[in-house]
Order: C-alpha cells, then sequence, then structure tokens
C-alpha cells in the first residue's frame, strides 16, 4: 500500500521525512517522493524505483526546511514512474500533495481542469486533486483542501503543504488509514504508526471526513464542515515489527483479514448501477470487439489457475461465453489451437509468473488478443498484455496467495458481467448481480468476525497427514485452492477433488485418520453432496463441512460445520475460500510451521 509522512516543527525535514518512508517500505511500493518547504517555494524530489533511488537523487544536497511531506507509491492505476510518483502539485508549483486511496471522479474533474487551462503531467488521480486545491486556493491552505475533498468522490488520505504558508500541513482522511503524531513541539502525519514511532508514541487517529491541520502552535482537527472535533491522544505499545503486521501475527493473516477493504478496491468504480453493466477501460476493448471473441481461454499458475476454473463458471454461466482454462505451464507447450477470435486472459498477483508470461507471448504469436487480471502495476505481465484490469488488492506479502485470490475472482466476475450484458443478460439480472457484488465485502466481514469457530476446528487436523478437499460445480476449485492452502502452509497432504469423483477411487483413502472437508453451500447441487457426505460417514470419515446459514441437515451429518452467508451461487466461492484460508492458517500455526515464508515455497515464481 501506498506510505505517508509529514513533519511540521523545529527540525529539518529531509531526515525525518526519509526515515519515516524507509519504516513504511514494507508496505511495498515502487516509487517514493519528497516535497519541502524551503524558504523559496516547495522543493520536490521524487524518483520511480526504491527509496535508494530518491536518496542516491537527493545526495548531500538535501532540501532546507523543516516543513514537509514524503510518500511511497504502490501504483494502483498509472504506471510506477517517476512522473507518477508523488508529490504532486497544482499549477503554480506552489501546493504539493500526496494521496493514498483512488479518486473515482478524477476524469470528471480533469476534464473541467483542463478547460481552465489546468496542464497535467502525470497519468494520476492524484495530481488532478492537486490541481483542484490549487483552484480552490485564494489564502488558506485549509480551506482549500476542504474545498476540493467536497467536489471529491473516493478514497484518500492525503497531506498537503503550500510554500505561502511554510509552517502548515493539511492531512484529511476518507477511507485510508491517518493518523497525526504529536511530538514535544513537532507534528507529525502518517499513514502508519511505523513511520513516526521513533519520533512519538503519541497519535491522533483520524476518522472518515476528518482534516487535521498542523502548525508550529500545534495541531487542530475537524470536519469537511469546519466543525472542530475532540479527539483522544493514543499510547502506541506495540513494537514495530507489530506495526507492520498492523497488530496481526503473520502477514498472511493480516491480508485474510484485509479482504473485505480488497474486494472493494477491485470493484471500486468499475461497477455501472444504472447501465447493470461493469466499466472495464483498461482492457482496451470496444464492445464490438468483446463480442466478436468465440471463445476464452484463461491461463495462470497455482491459486490464480483456481481463480481462473472459477472464472470459467462465471464466463460460461453468466456470459455464455466458451471458456477453457489452462495451466500456463502446459499451455505454453502444448500447441494451442489459438487464433485472433480468441481472448486470452491471463491471471497473476505478481505479474512476473514465467511460465504465466510465456503462456502470453504464445497466445500473442498465434494472434490472440490477451488481457491481463494483475495486482502489481507495471508489472511484466502487465506490460506484455494488450489490456487489463489490476486488482488493487494491494501488496501480499505472505507467500500464500489469499486476497488476490478473492480479487482476482472479483475482476472475473466484472469481466463475466461485462460480457454476459452484451450477450443477453438483462438490465434487472445485471443489477441483481451487482447488488450482490456490492454485498460481498460485508459479507466477507460477518466470516471474519467468526474466525474463531474455524480455529477450534483446527483441531481436527491434529496428527492428519493427508485430507481430502470436496466441492462441486463452482466450488470444485475452492476445494482445490482450499487443499492448496493447507499443504502450502501446513505441509499436510491435502488434495481437492470434484465431490462427485470420490466413488472413481479416492473414496478407497476414507478411513478414520482421514478428515473430509466438503464446501457445500446451499446450491443446485446441494442435494448431491449430501448424499456425497454420506458416502464418507459410512465408510468411517469425518467430515467439516462449509455450509449454508441454516442448513441442518448438513450441520447434524457432518462432525463439524462452519456456516456462511447466503449469497448469489456463482459468488459463493468467495465466501467459501475465505474460512479455508483461516483454516489452513490456523492448523499451519499449531503445527509451528513458518506461516509467511513456507519451505521451500517463492512469492512469484520467475524461473520455470
Ligand atoms: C499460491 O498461494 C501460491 N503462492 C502460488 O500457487 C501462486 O498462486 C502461483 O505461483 C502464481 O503466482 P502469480 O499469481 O503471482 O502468477
Amino acid at each position: 500500500m501506498c506510505g505517508i509522512v509529514g513533519y511540521v516543527g523545529p527540525r529539518p525535514a529531509a531526515d525525518i521525512l526519509l526515515d519515516g518512508l524507509r519504516r513504511l517500505e514494507y508496505r511495498g511500493y515502487d516509487s517514493a517522493g519528497l516535497a519541502i518547504i524551503n524558504g523559496t517555494g516547495v522543493q520536490v524530489q521524487k524518483a520511480a524505483g526504491k527509496l535508494s533511488v530518491l536518496t542516491e537523487l537527493i545526495g548531500n544536497r538535501k532540501p532546507k526546511g523543516t516543513t514537509g511531506i514524503g510518500h511511497t507509491r504502490w501504483a494502483t492505476h498509472g504506471a510506477p514512474n517517476t512522473s507518477n510518483a508523488h508529490p504532486h502539485t497544482d499549477g503554480s508549483g506552489r501546493i504539493a500533495l500526496i494521496h493514498n486511496g483512488i479518486i473515482e471522479n478524477a476524469g470528471a474533474l480533469k476534464t473541467v481542469l483542463l478547460k481552465r487551462g489546468h496542464e497535467f503531467t502525470s497519468e494520476t488521480d492524484t495530481e488532478v486533486l492537486a490541481h483542484l486545491v490549487g483552484e480552490y486556493y485564494s489564502g488558506s491552505l485549509e480551506q482549500a483542501v476542504a474545498s476540493a475533498l467536497h467536489d471529491v468522490d473516493g478514497a484518500y488520505g492525503i497531506a498537503v503543504v503550500s510554500a505561502d504558508e511554510p509552517d502548515v500541513v493539511v492531512a484529511a482522511r476518507k477511507g485510508s488509514p491517518l493518523l497525526v503524531g504529536v511530538g514535544e513541539g513537532e507534528w507529525f502525519v502518517a499513514s502508519d504508526a511505523a513511520a513516526i514511532l521513533e519520533h512519538t508514541r503519541s497519535v491522533v487517529y483520524l476518522d472518515d471526513g476528518e482534516m487535521a491541520v498542523l502548525s508550529r502552535d500545534g495541531y487542530r482537527i475537524r470536519n469537511l464542515a469546519e466543525d472542530e472535533v475532540d479527539k483522544p491522544v493514543n499510547q502506541i505499545d506495540w513494537d514495530l515489527a507489530t506495526i507492520e503486521r498492523d497488530g496481526y501475527e503473520h502477514f498472511m493473516l493480516k491480508e485474510i483479514f484485509e479482504q473485505p477493504e480488497s474486494i472493494a478496491d477491485t470493484m471500486r468504480g468499475h461497477l455501472l448501477d444504472d447501465e447493470g453493466s461493469s466499466r472495464l477501460h483498461g482492457l482496451n476493448l470496444s464492445d464490438e470487439e468483446l463480442c466478436q471473441f468465440e471463445r476464452i481461454v484463461i491461463t495462470a499458475c497455482g491459486t490464480s489457475w483456481h481463480a481462473a476454473l472459477i472464472g470459467e463458471y462465471l464466463l460460461e454461466d453468466l456470459a455464455r461465453m466458451p471458456t477453457e482454462v489452462e495451466y500456463a505451464s502446459e499451455f505454453r507447450y502444448r500447441n494451442p489451437v489459438i487464433d485472433d477470435r480468441t481472448l486470452v486472459i491471463a491471471i497473476s498477483q505478481s505479474g512476473e509468473t514465467a511460465d504465466t508470461l510465456a503462456a502470453i507471448k504464445e497466445a500473442k504469436s498465434r494472434g490472440a488478443r490477451t488481457i491481463g487480471l494483475v495486482n502489481v502495476v507495471g508489472s511484466t505481465i502487465a506490460r506484455e498484455v494488450d489490456g487489463g484490469l489490476y486488482l488493487r488488492a494491494g501488496p501480499e506479502i505472505g507467500v500464500a496467495s489469499t486476497k488476490a485470490f478473492t480479487s482476482q475472482v472479483t475482476a472475473l466476475a466484472l469481466v463475466a458481467l461485462r460480457l454476459a450484458r452484451l450477450r443477453g443478460m438483462s438490465l434487472e439480472a445485471g443489477q441483481a448481480f451487482i447488488a450482490d457484488l456490492r454485498a460481498l465485502p460485508r459479507l466477507v466481514r460477518v466470516v471474519l468476525d467468526r474466525a474463531e469457530e474455524l480455529e477450534a476446528l483446527a483441531d481436527f487436523f491434529t496428527g492428519s497427514t493427508n485430507a481430502l478437499y470436496l466441492g462441486r460445480g463452482v466450488n470444485f476449485p475452492v476445494a482445490l485452492e482450499g487443499a492448496l492452502k493447507m499443504k502450502e502452509i501446513s505441509y499436510i497432504h491435502a488434495e481437492g477433488y470434484p465431490a462427485a469423483e470420490m466413488k472413481h477411487g479416492p473414496i478407497a483413502l476414507i478411513d478414520e485418520n482421514m478428515p473430509v472437508v466438503f464446501i457445500a453451500p446451499r446450491d443446485a447441487v446441494h442435494s448431491k453432496i449430501v448424499s456425497n457426505i454420506e458416502e464418507v460417514k459410512a465408510r468411517g470419515g469425518r467430515v467439516i463441512a462449509l455450509i449454508s446459514d441454516g442448513d441442518d441437515e448438513i450441520a447434524k451429518l457432518a462432525d463439524a460445520s462452519f456456516t456462511i452467508p447466503m449469497t448469489n451461487s456463482a459468488l459463493t466461492p468467495i465466501l467459501t475460500s475465505v474460512p479455508l484460508q483461516l483454516f489452513a492458517y490456523y492448523v499451519a500455526v499449531r503445527r509451528e510451521c513458518n506461516v509467511d515464508q513456507p519451505r521451500n515455497l517463492a512469492k512469484s515464481v520467475t524461473v520455470e
């Protein structure tokens, strides 16, 4: 995620800001920059790449000045280059701004500003906001920021400085964390306490809709309606390592719990309620072009391949589009039947997986159009495809993929919706699907709020060395993904299977030592899966079942169960995968495995 740090006080700002950004490196970023008020104006220095590139650029010519802001950018759109790096300035160059989040109406605001003669140098929504503040500035930075934010839709955490108010930093928050650090005669703003912990442990957390005005005399908190807001000063008692994991024991657990936000961010700005469809400009495909494809091939590896399998169900069920899924490592050597009427979708969290990259090149060499569903902006795969959709799930540090997976499924649902509405889905059905999508973050939160129930179920696997995961339909890929999570981090040999396949061999494995996890939400194949559970129970198997709220029938049959809320059956994988992520996590912790860096695994497999 992007990092913000700001300072007002008696000390030189440059080192304080650089040290603060260094503390935020763990969050993942691809460019960095500073803006310091140096007595004559705003001195902005920024660079793509790691912080070391910026510090090398600055060298020993550190800007003089005791007021400034600093930023590390994790690109959500717009390439990770120097011109897109923050801070961004307004047209006068006397106001500098840094921003975490996504301004959803940046395009409309930019159009108005362009008509007023503004010129832009970057592709970012942040620069639009900087120019908007400049447009409103008439002697009060605080007032200009408040006025600009009244025009903004979307999520932001910002910090702003002006050469005309050299001892002031204005900050504001809506949907992206921000806090004020209270020092001894000096004040800080940061997106994360890690950035300022060496200077103070006294912090004031901003809430959505609040602004902070820092000056030499102290700080004030207000809302956009100019009402003063009285906020408590909190004392941070975490150490730095704990802060970097936001208080969670592992990055994987933190990322599992980030999914309500990451799923919302994947959808943000893409849902068209009135049209009952999705807006996907990044695909670089017109509706006519989208309609001329005869089939879709989705190619990926690992967890991303499991998301691809779910995508096949979504695209065929909703859009009636013939779709097949290929392991990238197989696709690239298989002499596939691909031509210009094939749309190839590559899915990758890292955007650097060698097999997936090779599969895309193979597809392109045969005339296919390629799009990517990728998390890391500006990654190799993101630059190789003809268009795409960034997941915007934020950096995924844990090697075992969790929030990227649910964001991949969400992105596939957006693509399926767009295609479906072009290929016969009614407006009403499209609007109903959007309502189901919008409900997902809340429903995932409902599941996460009951995490301790899954921790209790971990006993089920104590002493187990094997396990079976079974599902049907769109939850068969969830069985594969749940088994992969368990394999990857607990080293238990777990296998995923279509539940109906049991009778073709795997049922020979069933005995009291083989835990069997059924993914069994109430859907069109519910009764079939009840029979499969009975088959396992009849042979002494132990059954854990993921079931829908109120499913007493399976609850009575299974040895243990965990309920999930009802949702659109095509979207149940997002709700059924989260408990399996947690389940694997708790079993791995019990087995004292290295959850964030499992043995033999890498976060990105950049070799064949
Ligand atoms: C998933 O938990 C694994 N880390 C692995 O299977 C991963 O999904 C696979 O290597 C693909 O990576 P990508 O999404 O970055 O391309």
